[in-house]
């Protein structure tokens, strides 16, 4: 749905229009590294409690926006995990070690125990978070909503806990690639109606994102998850999408193919580069170490005066991080990221 915003930069920037400086926002903006989330979490008990409870997720939504007036977006404040949890699969966050799920799918008989959810029902409680983050916001900022790829979300529903290998879902993919294919594509469908859900709720812009698919093959990433954001593509007419492999730098090509409106990058592609491969076609999002903000805020200024100097002068860049912020992180070195996008972008404008 496109509505007039006072603050239209992202949009403009993402349909490579002029923008009188680079937008601006932080994969994770809401998170550990604010003591207002923390702070928030321990309200909550939990953070999946937090996700469903949407007066609070509406609030973490809005923390990092009120703290830095200097940010273009919001970002829903949710997680990619919560369309599995949806499919009863019994997600949970064990302490320090990153998600879980108390019944992995490992064959085709577990493929066939699921379902599409429901987005205005068993997940509802999103929609309730877009529309009220929509409510505060009012069209002041656009609001970015999301989904995992089809690829990622199956390898943690797969994987079931932490691994280093992915063995299981890596071993699927050669020992049972039909049973893989039903789980994706069962995804792939729940992913486009929960984006619609989205966009109708009140999201400008939507985001896939793939953390996992830079793992694969050339060959294994594009049938087992390049396909499958094609197909959510292909079914989002309304808003830009913005698709996001980490570790795809070799594969901007084929992504731009699939007539996303931006791709994201990680840290390890140069941005000038990406941007003389497929610039033409998509603008582009990213992408500074986020390791760079460990660092004292002159150094975390010239690294981001050399992000923009790379992108180079003209439309097409929305500024970001190459990966989530990390929680150690210093909210004042944030600050001084934010500040020199301001201060150093109108000059490649
Ligand atoms: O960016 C934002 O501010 C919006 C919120 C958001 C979260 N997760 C909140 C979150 C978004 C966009 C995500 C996406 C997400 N979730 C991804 C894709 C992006 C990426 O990081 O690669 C993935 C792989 C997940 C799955 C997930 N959720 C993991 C692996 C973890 C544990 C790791 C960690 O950082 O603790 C989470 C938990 C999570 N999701 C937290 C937040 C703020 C931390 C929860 C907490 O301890 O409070």
């Amino acid at each position: 749905m496109s509505r007039t915003l006072e603050n239209d930069r992202l949009m403009r920037a993402l349909r490579r229009e002029t923008v009188d400086r680079t937008p601006v926002w932080i994969m994770r903006q809401a998170g550990r590294y604010l003591p207002e989330y923390r702070a928030l979490r321990t309200r909550a008990r939990d953070f999946l409690t937090l996700c469903k409870t949407p007066e609070l997720a509406c609030e973490a939504t809005l923390q990092p926006i009120k703290r830095f007036p200097q940010l273009d977006a919001a970002i829903v404040f949710s997680d990619i995990l919560t369309v599995p949890d949806a499919m009863g699969r019994g997600l949970y966050f064990a302490a320090g070690e990153g998600p879980r799920f108390e019944r992995p799918v490992r064959t085709l008989r577990d493929v066939r125990t699921l379902h599409v959810p429901d987005p205005n029902d068993e997940l509802g409680y999103v929609m309730s978070v877009i529309a009220a983050v929509r409510g505060e916001l009012g069209d002041k900022l656009p609001l970015i909503g999301f989904a995992g790829s089809p690829w990622t979300v199956a390898t943690y529903m797969v994987e079931g806990g932490p691994s280093k290998t992915h063995s299981h879902i890596r071993g699927m993919m050669y020992s049972d690639p039909d049973v893989l294919h039903e789980l994706l594509e069962i995804l792939a469908q729940a992913s486009c109606i929960y984006l619609a859900a989205q966009i109708a709720a009140g999201a400008d812009v939507v985001m896939v994102f793939d953390t996992w698919g830079g793992t694969l093959t050339p060959a294994a990433y594009k049938e087992f998850s390049l396909r499958y954001m094609e197909q959510i593509v292909a079914e989002i007419r309304d808003v830009p999408v913005v698709l996001f492999t980490k570790d795809g730098g070799a594969w901007l090509e084929a992504m731009a193919d699939t007539g996303a409106t931006a791709l994201g990058l990680d840290w390890t592609t140069d941005i000038g580069d990406a941007r003389r491969r497929v610039g033409d076609r998509v603008a582009l999002q990213g992408n500074l170490d986020p390791c760079v903000l460990y660092a004292p805020p002159e150094q975390i200024r010239s690294a981001v005066a050399n992000v923009l100097e790379s992108f180079g002068p003209g439309n097409g860049h929305v500024f970001n991080l190459g990966h989530g912020i990390h929680p150690g992180i210093d909210p004042a070195h944030l600050e001084a990221l934010l500040n020199a996008v301001h201060e150093l972008s109108p000059a490649q404008h």
